[in-house]
């Protein structure tokens, strides 16, 4: 039905932080992620800093991007750091075998990586390599990446530059050990996991009290438990030798594997079975915090979901190893809806990544040689800004109902918060492609008076930006005046509104 939605928003009784990890992005080495999309090489055309690109650095640093999670991903745990570190002729070229066998120089590496996380004003999520490195390698690694500048390993990293260590905020225990990290039995990476937390140790002394080192084990694939039961028993038998500060969750939005979905020119139907299929993230997540209650109650290991996104058939013309798609008006609904189920699970999600940044599955920006643009996905985590560490705000709506042959939605999806000034912020998707819905939203005890913010939508649910028309779809300014005690916001058909409130 078309009727318009009551929302009460509850402003006395503030619920967790929305931490501003959950916006958190992925960058491996696949396809033109780094190659192409981050580096370019100091000798460049295309405007550089070091190497790393000037746009894209722009681009990104006006999202706030909270971490960078890299080198991977599958690439993670075939990655020897010392390949990738030193003058150019000491890099080693190499196969990246899970990517289209491409040929990779390793001109980008641990200090490209730190430059190019310093240069957006980021943090760095590294994932060692678990599956067919040593612990001494990891060990090596972190020595190299943290310790003093008077040790050996902080020596070689002056000589290559960077005399002061790097901040490593958070380690990734492999990488999907239960498939391309080396198919291992829960008990078989609980096992294995152990040293590494142990003897990844983070030198860096700047690394105190709060700011320590969370160490983030594998977790589940998707609906499987296995993991989430084995990890997470351990983790209830930590001691001072070794623990984790959280577990890993990677879903998908594919509708079926292979992914088939095209990014391009597709009808209603697909819209609504692939939107239909990003809600099943809500159950995981229920599912596996529960698991995560009983052997950590009070919470203290985040669930991380450091892969999400909707993985779509690669680009026709494209090597398929690349998993390069196109990023459409129904990606960035996808991606509304999926950062609201992180905000209502904020209590035990407290740090995501969407797969990936740049060029590769669910992208920020797309880049081909000197041009770039920026998705549909892109705008909605800039207007999602003011939800970066605000307070979770309950609103109560009857969301309604949108059906498109046998899929039945929610017609519309919302969250509010209220921004680390205080402000209220109230973000509203409009799921129903054809009609357009109108929310009227109050405050219980409060007279409100405007409100104000960006609306993103398109004349189709699979239009996109493209290099010649780069701003197809682009937030636009968006306002209303109160009427009575509320307000009335009018949501058009395939949209995502977010408006602060003033009252
Ligand atoms: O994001 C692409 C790949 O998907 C990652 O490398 C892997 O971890 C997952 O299977």
């Amino acid at each position: 039905s078309n009727a318009p939605v009551a929302m009460t928003i509850d402003a006395g009784k503030p619920g967790p932080k929305i931490d501003r990890n959950i916006f958190g992005q992925f960058a491996e080495h696949l396809g033109t992620g780094i190659y192409g999309g981050v580096w370019v090489g100091k000798d460049s055309p295309i405007p550089n800093v070091r190497g790393i690109r000037k746009d894209v650095v722009a681009a990104l640093r006006a999202i706030r991007v909270p971490n960078v999670r890299w080198p991977g991903g599958c690439f993670a745990d075939e990655y020897h750091w010392r390949h990738g570190i030193g003058p150019a002729e000491k890099r080693h070229n190499t196969i990246n075998s899970n990517w289209g066998d491409s040929v990779e120089p390793n001109s980008f590496g641990t200090d490209e990586f730190f430059d190019f996380v310093d240069q957006i004003g980021s943090e760095a999520y590294v994932s060692v390599n678990v599956g067919s490195g040593t612990v001494q390698e990891a060990a090596d690694w972190m020595a190299y990446m943290t310790a003093d500048p008077t040790t050996t390993a902080g020596k070689e990293r002056a000589a290559n530059g960077h005399p002061a260590p790097y901040k490593v905020k958070y380690l990734g225990i492999g990488n999907e050990a239960w498939g391309c990290g080396g198919s291992m039995t829960p008990d078989h990476y609980v096992d294995t996991m152990k040293p590494f937390a142990r003897f990844t140790r983070n030198f860096n002394p700047a690394q105190t009290g709060a700011e320590t080192m969370q160490r983030i084990a594998v977790g589940p694939d998707g609906e499987d438990t296995g993991y989430t039961e084995a990890v997470m028993k351990a983790y209830k038998g930590h001691n001072w030798a070794w623990s984790i500060e959280g577990l890993s969750l990677h879903s998908y939005t594919t509708a079926g594997w292979p992914p088939s979905y095209a990014s391009e020119n597709f009808d209603e139907g697909a819209y609504a079975r692939l939107v239909k299929a990003t809600y099943a993230m809500d159950g995981m997540i229920t599912k596996h915090s529960a698991i995560m209650d009983k052997y950590d109650p009070e919470k203290k290991v985040p669930l991380v979901v450091d892969e999400w996104g909707v993985w779509l058939k690669p680009t026709a013309g494209t090597n398929p190893g690349f998993l390069q798609q196109q990023n459409s008006m129904r990606d960035a609904i996808i991606a509304a809806v999926n950062v609201n189920i992180f905000a209502r699970h904020a209590d035990r999600v407290r740090m995501t990544n969407i797969a990936q940044m740049i060029n590769v599955l669910q992208a920020m920006i797309l880049t081909d040689k000197d041009k770039m643009v920026l998705t549909p996905t892109y705008h909605v985590f800039k207007m999602y800004l003011p939800f970066q560490d605000a307070t979770f705000v309950p609103a109560t709506f009857d969301a309604g109902t949108y059906k498109e042959g046998d899929v039945t939605l929610p017609r519309i999806d919302a969250i509010a918060a209220r921004d680390t000034g205080g402000k209220l912020w109230i973000a509203v998707t409009n799921l129903d492609p054809r009609n357009p819905a109108q929310v009227r939203a109050s405050v219980a005890g409060v007279k409100l008076r405007s409100v104000s913010g960006q609306l993103l939508t398109a004349p189709r649910v699979d239009s996109v930006n493209s290099f010649a028309a780069p701003n197809a779809v682009a937030p636009k300014p968006y306002s209303a005046k109160a009427s009575g005690d509320g307000i009335t916001l009018e949501v058009p058909a395939k949209s995502v509104l977010v408006v602060q409130v003033e009252s």
